[in-house]
């Protein structure tokens, strides 16, 4: 049984790059073994998060990143039951979007900044197939 979960959430005033490096650290180390893949954007403050995995393993990861005070406003934006994985490249992928061609954003929001609070599920996921579409994600394994 696999599910394919998608948040946003807004980062803590006091995050810093290196603590962004620490988080993308940790879920390197601990997705393999919960056997999640998945990749994490962030941009201009906002983070949205795909997660993919064992029905478990996937909602008992989202309670714990959830309840983590590096970030707030945590909202779900989809979640379903998949027949596959989209993301199997990524113990967890990272995307600067700084490096992402803004008509990329543009072409699933009014402006091409990030803001999944604004627009629907579907639009940011699809985002995010082409981000993986046009290798926008880092950190293959
Ligand atoms: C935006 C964001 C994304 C995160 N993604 C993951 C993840 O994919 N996997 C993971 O294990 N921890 C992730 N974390 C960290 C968890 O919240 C948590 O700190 C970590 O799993 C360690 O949990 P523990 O201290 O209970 O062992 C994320 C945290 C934030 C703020």
């Amino acid at each position: 049984m696999l599910v394919r979960l998608m948040y946003a959430s807004r980062s803590a005033d006091t995050l810093s790059p290196e603590d962004l490096t620490v988080i993308v650290k940790t879920s390197r180390a601990h997705n393999p073994g919960a056997g999640v893949t998945g990749v994490l954007c962030c941009s201009g403050g906002i983070f949205l998060q795909v997660l993919e995995g064992g029905r478990s393993a996937v909602n008992a990861l989202y309670l714990r990143i959830a309840a983590d005070p590096r970030h707030r406003d945590v909202e779900l934006l989809t979640y379903e039951e998949i027949e596959e994985r989209r993301f199997t490249g990524w113990s967890m992928g990272h995307v600067n979007l700084a490096r992402v061609n803004p008509a990329l954003l543009l072409k699933y929001s009014e402006c091409a900044v990030l803001d999944p609070y604004a627009v629907s599920g579907a639009a940011s996921m699809a985002l995010f197939s082409e981000l993986v579409a046009t290798a926008s994600v880092a950190g293959q394994g």
